[in-house]
């Protein structure tokens, strides 16, 4: 199906009943889950922000360098007048390096699932560049969206920063990759940030930091749960752990049950034996060939890469004839 043709039939993200029916349905599963995208309420997204600034946590500081270094490369592959769509746009400080070096860009348009967060620093965006239409999108970018109308005729440049990309299994990542190709038209440039398979201890480090911040931002989904499905985790009897999975080339977090116990949430009573785990993230390492295989899988060239050995941006172009934008239906 044309993802254009059915944006209008977008559901609203985040409700109280798709996050109770993920969570129920993720903790009567064997073995127990939990989608990563509901990390993101306002405490998760400022919780994933301190991680981005601890020492042992390498992929911001390394992805933001290579923006920076590179960011007149980029901007040189804009067509004039482009809307730069990014898909779980945080804090936008990344955006900010391309936009700031690509002075033709249009309209960003930032979409992220965390609706809060995402209203708070754009304000400084339109004191600092006058001339950009910035138009946020709360939506879940894995189901259909609409770009907004006055904006649709614009071409459009695809930014998905942050390795967000590897917390979905390969074959979801490989249909985003395509639903974004048709969402972004022929032609198209994306950017695609993406963390790099490399030494163990490196990796897992990054997700096991001594302040105890990632632990704190796994643990919040179960607070979220408590707060807004009326759960009564005790977090106390929790405890973060994550390794790699080097068969799988991932990443695992988990949260491990430390003593049995029965948890009820939305009024459903959910048994955890002794060191069972709820699996709650994947992280996904590329090599920089993977990661291309991966896209031309799903209609895509790669034109460019940029990287420092640790992690690579890379800058794909969706095959077809370069996109004047198209208007949604
Ligand atoms: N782009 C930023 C943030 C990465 S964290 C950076 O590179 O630092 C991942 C972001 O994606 C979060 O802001 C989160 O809220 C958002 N996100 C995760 N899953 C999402 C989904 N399914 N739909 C929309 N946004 C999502
Ligand atoms: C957003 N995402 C790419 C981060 C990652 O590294 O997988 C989320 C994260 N999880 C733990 N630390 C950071």
């Amino acid at each position: 199906m044309n993802i254009r043709s059915v944006v209008q039939a977008a559901q609203p993200v985040g409700t109280l009943n798709s996050f109770a029916a993920d969570v129920i349905a993720g903790l009567t599963a064997q073995p127990k889950t939990l989608p990563p995208k509901y990390f993101y309420d306002l405490a998760g997204s400022a919780l994933f922000e301190r991680i981005t600034e601890l020492p042992e946590y390498y992929p911001t500081r390394c992805e933001i360098a290579i923006l920076h270094k590179n960011a007149p490369a980029i901007a040189s592959m804009f067509p004039p007048g482009s809307a730069l769509i990014e898909f779980g746009s945080g804090s936008s400080r990344k955006a900010r390096i391309l936009l700031d070096a690509a002075a033709t860009v249009a309209a960003y348009v930032p979409v992220d699932i965390s609706g809060d967060f995402l209203q708070q620093d754009l304000a400084q965006f339109k004191r600092d560049l006058p001339h950009l239409v910035v138009h946020p999108l709360v939506a879940d970018f894995t189901k259909p969206f609409a770009v907004p109308p006055r904006l649709a005729a614009l071409p459009r440049v695809g930014f998905f920063p942050g390795s967000t990309i590897g917390n979905f299994e390969p074959a979801e990542a490989g249909a985003f990759l395509r639903h974004s190709g048709d969402m972004l038209g022929a032609g198209a440039l994306f950017l695609v940030g993406v963390d790099l398979v490399k030494d163990e201890a490196t990796l897992c480090r990054a997700y096991n930091d001594a302040e105890g911040v990632t632990a704190k931002f796994n643990l919040n989904l179960l607070a979220r749960i408590n707060r807004e499905l009326g759960g009564d985790f005790d977090l106390a009897a929790f405890a973060h752990r994550a390794f790699f999975n080097a068969a799988q080339s991932r990443i695992e977090m988990h949260l491990v049950s430390t003593q049995p116990q029965k948890v009820r949430v939305n009024g459903i009573g959910i048994d955890f034996g002794r060191g069972e785990t709820i699996h709650t993230e994947n992280s996904y390492k590329y090599t920089i060939e993977s990661l291309q295989a991966l896209a031309r899988g799903a209609g895509w060239t790669a034109a460019e890469v940029f990287s420092d050995g640790l992690f690579a941006v890379h800058a794909l172009r969706a095959s077809g004839i370069r996109n004047q934008g198209a208007p949604d239906p």
